[in-house]
This record gives C-alpha cells, structure tokens and sequence, in this order.
C-alpha cells in the first residue's frame, strides 16, 4: 500500500477536476476517460475515506499461481486470507491488468467484439474487515446513479442463487439489500456459481458476488437477458464478498476474516458514459486508432465495423493491434521480459504480423505507437514514461528476432501449408516449435488431445494454451483446455513441493519429530569495528547428527558427518551466493564446517569431527563461527555484483539479470542485454560507475519488506520470473550521485561500499542472442589483476621493443607469443586474472607482434630463398664443369615460409633449365623455365612439369598468363599431407631429372 498522499499521485487531478464538473453539468457522453477515473477516485477517496493505493505491476512478484495480474484484488491476496495485515482497512485503486491466459483468459476474444482486452483497467474499492456487503451494495449504486447519474431504470443486480456442491446457500441478505435501497425486485436476479461466484483462479480467495449490470439501450425491463451475453447488457460492476479460500484439491475452507472487493471495467464504465457500444469508440482507443491509421500505409480510417460488415478484417485487425499495444506497452514497462513470458512475446509477434501484413509497415510501426500509448496512460501510471527507452529497446529487439524467425522457418511452413490447409489460418513465428510439436501429435494416431499429452506440449515444446488450441484444431482432435488449466496448477504445486523438500524423507522425519528449523538470522548479524568486520561466534546445540544419511548418537573423530543446530551463524547457498565455512568449537575439540545443505529450513552443517580421541554426542553445546575472509569475500563479490546489475542497466538500458554467482574469490553475472553487445566502452564506463561508487563510501541500507511494501517502490530490480515471499523480504538499497542499485535480495553484503576496496571485471564472454555472462572480483583479488596487468604489459612491451633483434630467431618468437597469449587464457578462479581492458589491449598487441613477426621473417626468409639458390648454382657450376647443364631442386627453405615466390629463384639462373619445388603451409608448387636457346620440340617448359612433377603431384601445369608455355610453366599449388610428402618429392625430383637427361 502506499503513504505517498492522494494528490501526489494524481498530479493532472486540480486541474481535470475543473474539466468533470464545467462537463458533468453538460452532457455525461461527453465526459472523457480521465474525468471518469478521477470521479471515481475521488469518490472514494475524497468522499467515503478509502485510501487510494497505486496499482501494482502487472506481473504479480509474490504469486506462483498467477502470470499476470487479472484482477483489482491480486496485490491483496495475503491481506483476503488474513496472512498479512492490512495497512489500510479501505481502500480503493485503479488497477492494470491483463488477461491472456488462465482462468480470466479473453485473447480469443480481442477484436471480434468491442469490449475484451488483454489489457484493461478495473477501477476498485475494498474492504479490509470493515464494512461488508451493505455498504458495499450502496456504495457502488449511488456512484452509478448519483455521481455518474446513470438512468436507475437501465441498472440490474444479480446475487448469488447457492450452491449445493459449494454447501453454500442462497445469499438472501444482499437480495434484501438491495431492495432496501430500492431496486424494485424484479430487477434483482439469483445466478448460480457461474455467474456469481467469484474466483481469482484454481486455487485463492473466493467468494459470493453480487453484479451489476447496464442495459446500454432500453427502457422496458430486459431482465430475461441479463447474463445471456448480450453487447447491449453488460455487467459493469463485481462485488465480492470474499469469504473463502479455494484449495489445490478443490474444497474450499471459510477465511478467518470477510472482505469486500470489487471492481469495475473501466474501459467498459467510459464507454457507458460516452454513450458508445464499443469501447472502441471511446477515447480510450480513439487515439490509438487514428495513429495506427496515421502512421501506416494508404489504409481507410478505423470505421468501426464487426463480424460479416467487417469483410476484410480490416478493423478487426485495428483493433487487435490498438488492444495489443497498450498490452505490450504496460508489459514491457513493468519489466515483464519477453523471453521469459511467451504470452508476451505471442502478442508482439502478432502485433509485428498484423503492421506487417495489414498496415503494410515492415518495421518501426509498433515501436513507434508505443509513444502513443505512453503519451495517453503514462500520467497514470508514471512507470511507463520512466521506462519508455526500455519499451522500445525490447520492441526493437523482439522485431528483429521476428523477422530472422519468419525468414529461417518459412519454408517448413509452407511445406505444411500445402498439406493442411488450417496451417494457414496460424502465424507459425508466434511459436516457432508449433511444427515440432505438430509432427510429434500427427504421429500418435489420437482422437483426442487430453490434458496429459496437452501438458507434454506445454511441458516439453513450451507451447502456450490457445498454440495448443490451435494445433488441436488444425489436427481435428477433441480438446478441453479447463483440464489443462487443471493439469498446470497441479505441476505448479508439485514443483513448489518439490523445491521445497528436496530431501523427502529427511525433511518428513525432522518434521513428524517435531525438531525444530534451524534459526539462521545470525547470518545476518555481523558489525564493523573501525576498519575491521566483527563476526561474533554462537553459541549452538547439536540437534542430530548424520552419518551417510542415517540418523546416529554420536560420532567419532575424523569421520563425515552432517550436524542439524539449533541455530547457526553460516550462510548456506541461496540466491547466488555459495555457502560459508565455518569451525564449531566444542572445547578442546572442533567440528570443521565444509558445507552446508538447507532441506527447506533445516540446515544441514557437514564436515569432519577433529579430537583426540573423544566422541561427539547429541546436544553438546560449542561455539559456531564464521570463517571470516571467505564470507567477507562473499560479502565483497556480493555487493559488487548488486553495483554490477545496477552499472550494466544505467549504460544499456533494456537488460534482465538471467542468473548469478557469488563466491570469496569472485562473482559472475549473467543478464540478457537487448540491443547491441557491451563494447570496450561501455565496459570501461560500467567499471568506473563501480569504482565511483565504491570510493564515494556509500552505505548499503537493508531493510524489509513484504509484497505490499515490496510494489511501493517506483524502482527496484527484479529477476523476471522470480517468485518472492510474501513477507519477509530484504531490500539492498545502494545510493550513489545520478546511480541507485535497490535489488530484494537474501545474501550478505559489506555495510558500506568502500569496503569492496577495488573491483574489477576480468571476463566478458556472449552467451547466445542477448545473453552476456560477466565475471569480476574485487577487494585484493582485484588489485592482484591489476598487478598481473602492469608485468604482463611490461614484458609485452619488453617483447615489441626486442623484436628486431631476434628476428632471425622466429621460432623463439613465435614461443614468447604463444607462452603470453596462454597467459590470457585465464579462468575466473586462476592466480593470474587481468581486467578485461587489458586483456583486449594484450590481444591486440600480441596480434600485432605476431603480424610484424611473421613479415619481417618473411622478407628475411625470402632472402634465404636467393641464398640457398646461390648456393645451389655455385655448386652446379662446379658441376657444370663435369658437363651437368639443368638445376633440380627442391627449395629446403620454402618450409618455413607462408608462401614462396618461385620466380624469385628461376630468376637466378637464367642460362639453365632449372625446374624448382616448394613446399609450405602443406602446399607444393613448382616452376620450371627453359632458355630460349635450349628449347626444342622434345624439350620444353610446359613438357616438362607436365610429364614429371605435375603427374607426381596431379596437379594442373600451365604458363604464367601471357607468357610461353615452352619457356615457363608452372604448377598449380597443391595440398599435400606431410606423411606423404617425402616419398612424393622423391618420385617428382627423379622423374624431373630423368626428363631432362632423356630430353635435353
Ligand atoms: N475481483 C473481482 C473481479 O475481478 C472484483 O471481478
């Protein structure tokens, strides 16, 4: 709930409320929406004492059994089943919700008629244990037909009929209500638990409700029609007597307290007031349709036309998009993650499908009407303006996966799309594994897609309920998707079980033993005594002890065992951060903490028994104690990484934390960037964000909270998809000049962030599309990275300094570099870690000796290439004089060379046939050339290479462009393994040799 006052939160309030009374005084249909919220607000508010309380996101951050906020009362829950306290006994909002999917689910319905959504507002009241459904009932009608002056003779009430099933009579106190007010009793209607027993989901707070509902048009009594699904008689208005809580089983059991909530569509209510029959028509969507007409391509205004006038879909299609994108612009503002909500990233995809398709804008359309939707709901609802870089970074991002998805499974698509013709009535990019999971289902020869096969599809292809709907259509098979709602719930609960006793038995034992949880607040408890962190020791009694799972009286020195305390000072493993060490002093004798294993708030404290010879027995007492620099490590890496999230998101904007670990040594980081990868840059600013903060001597405030408190904060960082306590939880606040970091969190952290000391990111890897993993440390392992850096520089410039005196030494080179370039392989846990700046600069640098090394040795191999020919021809013409008159030879040098310029040695001998072969990088070449004057029909270039060596080789043999193929030919380089060289060289020189002397 909220304390920031009333006014406060409703800046545009002063002055619209001029605007509703200079209007009311005229016509109602020309009320606009704002004034219609306001009214009701300041009914309530103003008027009856409630206190206004904001809405929360719609992603409920405390509630496993929800995806989405369906309803005004979610963010009450705990207060309906009385776990928590209310803070406020009335109170009254104007709620963002969305229904997509689950028990209130309308994403079938979106466009076809003119008042479901995915997103809506519900305007609401409540009462927390103070008035019930008297004032209730009053309330809401003298709103109706006084303040909204709505014609008493178009209302209608309905109540709750009982239920036989429920064990739940018929609820004859509200009948008599509401003739106490005066709706004559013909206009009072009993309904069954369909109608009017309402329930938050499978499962959570219930009760009898009592509606009201509008007759958009007549006059003569229509009370046959009420609840028959008519346009023009709606229900505008819920009013529930919560009362009861529904179990995971079915049964309901009665609440301690009774409760009023209530609520009311409020896009429904505008457009009851505007006279309009859809809410299409009001100014809720007006706008947004004229933009979407504005801003795509030749398209006829929205005309406002449904079912058979609707030929071509056209507005249909306006109102899916205009009803999409004030769902996917609340979403994103509220940090929902497409990646991780596929209700989500389905609607983008249609939104992108339809500004594709229908509006003819192939990219840039939604992201641009996200402005519009900001403009209208942003003074409301302030999020949405904070967020708005956050909105379009993610639309940009989601938009281009889109279109890489569209493009890679088209043609499976249209393969299928030819065989089954329903394919096309599915845009398969709004879930791509739909083909996968239709081949596996085509396959199985069913009649019936039931809940077990529907799961697996949930389960195992992660499609979504109405994919799945789809996909039973497209195969004709029966489907029922209550029983997979059914089936869903159950595997929530299992998992939840499952998690919480990881260890059945042990957990079932300690329990029916009725031994008590470990108490372990004291991991929190620790202070700083000037510059020193105080970790006092605790005094603990031992509950159990267990020896290879088995429960014993005592153990021996030296053996393993596991240890259940009382209490403990350690913190064992939980988000992120990795369990401490510890010693356990019993007086002479001590138990070494290891490990620790948390079986749902039992812990578990596992290690080796160290005496002289005495055992250890159950409920000795000792002294527990931390140990000290590995937790102050974790503390460090821990407070770091909080800085880290916080450094990532003020440069990139749009990003989400996917996962974490924090250890003594180090912390690392994943989180899912959306828009380009992190650059050197960006890298650099992030750290020095750190490092200000860390000298800025800011402290780390805790405090805690509960889920109510938990949604007053304007900012706080979440992990999507996370399910936090419903009390009970810490909020790390680190503040610093333009810089905050406020994340709930259950780990241990320094008091104050100078004590980090340093802190350095020492690794940046990509992990997939948007998912960067970082790895930093801090305190001395930072400063020892730093230090590695300034050696390893040192003897990198040492390196490039001496090259050119050991550049005849290319090898030893090469060895240098390659030792160095080891060197940046480091692990995060290594001795040798550097700061990732660095170790880009090194690569670099290593690269560019590498380089300068491999061409300076190349021109000086080169000369080795005229040197060896020298010293070939100075040996031939020692030869030449016992007659030898051509030059074989395989040039030794070319070995070492990356490639080798063959003419550079024909070129020496010019008055000579001479036929040369290299052989680098696994390639041969050869060149031969034969002067003019020694050329004859038997004997010449092209002849000879082909005859010999490029038979040898099998390769091609040809002249140098342009020149004559009797004179010069070459062969045409060639890979050759080097098991198989030897033996091919051999063959090729002889032959070449026998050629000239057969020839010549
Ligand atoms: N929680 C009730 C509803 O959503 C008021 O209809």
């Amino acid at each position: 709930m909220v304390h920031v006052t009333y006014s406060k939160l409703m800046p545009f309030r002063v002055v619209k409320s001029n605007t509703v009374r200079n209007i009311s005084k005229y016509l109602h249909r020309h009320i606009c929406s704002k004034a219609i919220r306001q009214k009701f607000l300041d009914y309530f508010v103003l008027e009856t004492g409630h206190n206004f309380v904001k809405s929360s996101p719609v992603v409920p951050y405390c509630d496993p059994t929800l995806s989405f906020v369906n309803a005004g009362m979610n963010q009450f829950k705990g207060i309906l089943l009385s776990t928590q306290t209310p803070q406020y006994k009335k109170v009254a909002n104007c709620q963002k919700c969305v229904r997509v999917g689950g028990k209130h689910n309308d994403l079938n319905t979106i466009g076809i008629d003119g008042y479901h959504h995915t997103f809506f507002e519900m305007l609401g009241n409540w009462s927390f244990g103070d008035y019930f459904k008297k004032d209730a009932c009053k309330l809401a009608w003298d709103l109706l037909t006084r303040v909204y002056k709505l014609p008493k003779s178009r209302l209608y009430v309905t109540y709750f009929m009982g239920d036989e099933v429920l064990g739940i009579t018929e609820d004859l106190e509200t009948k008599e209500i509401w003739k106490e007010i005066g709706v004559p009793e013909e206009r009072i209607l009993p309904f069954g638990a369909n109608d009017n027993f309402w329930e938050m989901g499978l499962t959570g707070p219930c009760g009898p409700c009592t509606e009201i509902h509008i007759d958009h048009i007549g006059v003569t009594n229509r009370s046959e029609f009420v609840n028959k699904g008519l346009h023009d008689l709606t229900e505008l208005w819920n009013i529930v007597f919560i009362e009861y809580n529904r179990h995971i089983d079915g049964t309901i059991s009665t609440l301690p307290q009774k409760h009023v909530d209530t609520g009311m569509g409020f896009e429904r209510l505008t457009s009851v007031l505007q006279g309009k029959t859809s809410n299409y028509d009001t100014d809720n969507f007006a706008y947004l349709l004229d933009a979407i007409h504005k801003n795509s391509r030749g398209l006829p205004k929205y005309g406002g036309k449904f079912g058979e006038m609707d030929w071509d879909n056209l507005d249909t299609s306006y109102r899916i998009l205009a009803d999409h994108l004030r769902m996917i612009t609340v979403c994103l503002a509220d940090g929902v993650i497409p990646e991780q909500n596929q209700k989500l990233r389905r609607i983008l995809r249609k939104a992108f499908l339809l500004s594709e398709s229908v509006f003819k804008k192939e990219k840039g359309l939604v992201k641009e009407l996200t402005n519009y939707v900001v403009e209208n709901l942003g003074p409301i609802y302030p999020e949405m303006e904070r967020n708005v870089t956050q909105i379009q970074q993610i639309v940009n991002y989601e938009e281009e996966i889109y279109k890489y998805l569209r493009q890679s499974v088209a043609k499976d698509w249209e393969r299928l799309s030819k065989e089954n013709k329903k394919f096309l009535e599915i845009d398969i990019v709004e879930s791509p594994s739909f083909i996968t999971a239709y081949k596996e289902v085509a396959s199985l020869d069913v009649k019936e897609l039931d809940a077990n096969l529907a799961f697996k599809l949930y389960d195992t292809y992660g499609l979504d309920e109405d994919t799945i709907f789809k996909l039973s259509r497209v195969l004709d098979l029966k489907f029922n998707s209550d029983l997979l709602d059914q089936e869903l719930e159950k595997a929530k609960y299992k998992s939840k079980e499952n998690s919480l006793t990881q260890d059945d038995n042990l957990y079932s034992t300690l329990v029916k033993e009725n031994i008590p949880k470990t108490h372990d607040r004291f991991k929190y408890l620790y202070s700083k005594d000037q510059d020193k962190y105080v970790f006092n020791s605790l005094d603990v009694k031992v509950l159990k002890i267990f020896q290879e799972g088995t429960s014993v009286p005592e153990i021996d020195s030296d053996f393993y065992c596991s240890l259940l305390l009382d209490r403990t000072n350690l913190y064992s493993e939980a988000g992120g951060q990795i369990c401490d060490t510890g010693t356990i002093s019993f007086g002479n004798n001590t138990f070494d903490v290891m490990a620790l294993e948390n079986i749902n708030g039992y812990i578990l404290h596992k290690g080796f028994f160290k005496s002289k010879g005495s055992r250890l027995d159950l409920y000795t007492r000792g002294q527990l104690s931390v140990n000290p620099e590995f937790r102050l490590g974790c503390m460090r890496n821990h407070t770091g990484a909080h800085l880290l999230n916080a450094a990532v998101k003020k440069v990139k904007g749009a990003t989400c934390q996917k996962s974490s670990k924090v250890t003594d040594k180090y912390l690392s980081f994943d989180i899912a960037i959306f828009g380009d990868k992190l650059d050197v840059d960006q890298i650099h600013t992030i750290e020095e964000q750190i490092l200000k903060t860390v000298k800025n001597e800011q402290p780390v405030n805790v405090s805690e909270v509960d889920s109510q408190k938990l949604l007053d904060f304007d900012f706080v960082t979440l992990i999507p998809g996370e399910i936090y306590p419903d009390s009970g939880i810490r909020i790390v606040e680190i503040k610093d000049t333009d810089f905050v970091s406020r994340e709930p969190c259950c780990g241990t952290h320094v008091l104050n962030t100078s004590d980090i000391g340093d802190f350095c990111i020492v690794n940046v890897k990509s992990l997939g599309r948007s998912t960067t993993s970082i790895s930093a440390v801090t305190g001395d392992r930072a400063k020892l990275a730093r230090s590695n850096a300034a050696e390893l520089v040192e003897e990198i410039d040492a390196l490039t300094k001496n090259i050119g005196d050991n550049i005849d030494k290319p090898e030893l080179l090469d060895m240098i570099v390659s030792n160095l370039r080891r060197k940046l392989n480091y692990s995060i846990q290594d001795e040798f870690i550097l700061p990732i700046c660095v170790k880009h600069y090194c690569i670099e640098k290593l690269d560019q000796i590498s380089k300068q090394i491999r061409e300076t040795t190349r021109e000086n191999l080169r000369d080795f290439i005229e040197i060896e020919m020298q010293n070939v021809l100075d040996s031939s013409v020692k030869t030449s004089k016992s007659n030898k008159k051509y030059i074989v030879h395989y040039l030794r040098s070319s070995m070492i060379l990356q490639s080798v310029p063959l003419q550079k040695a024909t070129k020496l001998c010019p008055d000579l046939p001479i036929l040369v072969i290299s052989y680098a990088d696994n390639m041969v070449k050869a060149r031969c050339c034969v002067p003019k004057k020694l050329r004859t029909d038997k004997f010449n270039a092209e002849k000879w290479m082909k005859e010999t060596v490029a038979t040898v080789f099998n390769s091609r043999a040809a002249p140098p462009k342009g020149q004559d193929g009797s004179l010069v030919c070459n062969m045409k380089s060639k890979r050759v393994h080097l098991q198989d060289w030897d033996p091919l060289l051999n063959e090729g020189l002889e032959k070449a040799q026998q050629y000239v002397e057969e020839n010549l």
